[in-house]
């Protein structure tokens, strides 16, 4: 298959490359492919792939709130054109979203169906993105995701390990639960949906959920360290952008269709355990 993949050199992107290695890859990324240029559709549309993989996006959930405009320019706006370069290519469009399109109001794990309500720029933008494309394009597929941690690039998990070595405890918010997904994983769920005619919308993230409280603790202890962890309120931490206080995502369409994620804490274990021998080395 020849498989256009957008945000190529981003976290997941570079994920995607190595679950994706046996196809055909184009890949494309800033700054010669630019998401706020209407030229991407032709990009993508002169590519003639068989699928595109839109995972570019403005992923600054609190730089959103300085720079509504440039989120809903790259996350909605760009979307549309890279759905218009998909749909001319007559490649199908898998699209990759989130979980902060949910207000965070319920309590029980979102399902696919569930009433969008976004907090936060970041997320009324990226809902924008899913809207324009199921109108242009209703056989593409949505994935939303959430937590997402990786080798490449900036994450939580990259950086409460650092923390946890540079610093003599850690502050964690604790009222806010979702489910970490690991890059890897959610890499290898999408090379397995490309093999499956699943569309509309899924969930796929992590097995389980947890806190970031949680989640720190559980790296802490992955790293073999003692380094204490304090659990805050997300008052307390003072971020810009409002985020949901519930965010976990029931996988249940892509369940249907034999597709499963790996409980977050084994996945986590192993991530942290490599990325400390790696950091040994
Ligand atoms: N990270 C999470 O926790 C999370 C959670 C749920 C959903 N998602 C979604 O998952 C997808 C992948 O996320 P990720 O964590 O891999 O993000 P990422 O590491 O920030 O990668 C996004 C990529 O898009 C590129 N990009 C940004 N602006 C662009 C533009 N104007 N034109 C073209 N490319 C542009 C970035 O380039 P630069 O690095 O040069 O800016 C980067 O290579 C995104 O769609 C995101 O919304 C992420």
């Amino acid at each position: 298959m020849r498989i256009l993949i957008t945000g190529a050199n981003g976290q997941l992107g570079c994920d995607l490359q190595r679950a994706l290695e046996s196809h055909e890859l184009i890949l494309m990324d800033l700054p010669t492919f630019d998401l706020i240029k209407s030229s991407c559709e032709e990009q993508v549309a002169s590519a003639q792939p068989d699928v595109v993989i839109h995972a570019a996006a403005y992923t600054d959930v609190d730089g959103a709130e300085h720079q509504p405009d440039l989120a809903m320019a790259v996350n909605a706006q760009g979307t549309e054109w890279v759905a218009q370069g998909a749909a001319r290519a007559k490649a199908r469009l898998i699209y990759i979203s989130t979980d902060y399109v949910f207000d965070g109001l319920k309590r029980t794990p979102y399902l696919e169906s569930d009433l969008l309500n976004p907090l936060n720029v970041y997320g009324k933008s990226k809902l924008e993105g899913e809207r324009r494309v199921l109108d242009l394009s209703p056989d593409s597929l949505v994935v939303r995701t959430s937590w997402l941690y990786g080798a490449h690039g900036k994450n939580f998990v990259k950086t409460m390990i650092r923390l946890a070595m540079e610093q003599p405890d850690l502050r964690v918010v604790a009222d806010q639960r979702g489910c970490p997904t690991n890059a890897v994983d959610l890499a290898q769920a999408l090379a397995q949906m490309l093999r499956v005619d699943i569309r509309g919308i899924v969930h796929a993230a992590g097995t389980g959920d947890c806190t970031w409280y949680e989640l720190a603790s559980a790296i802490v202890s992955a790293m073999g360290r003692q380094t204490p962890v304090h659990p805050i309120t997300t008052a307390e931490a003072g971020r810009r952008a409002a985020r949901p206080s519930y965010s976990v995502l029931a996988n249940c369409v892509l369940k249907q269709s034999g597709i499963i994620l790996p409980y977050w804490r084994d996945s986590l274990i192993q991530f942290v355990k490599s990325a400390a021998a790696s950091t040994a080395e």
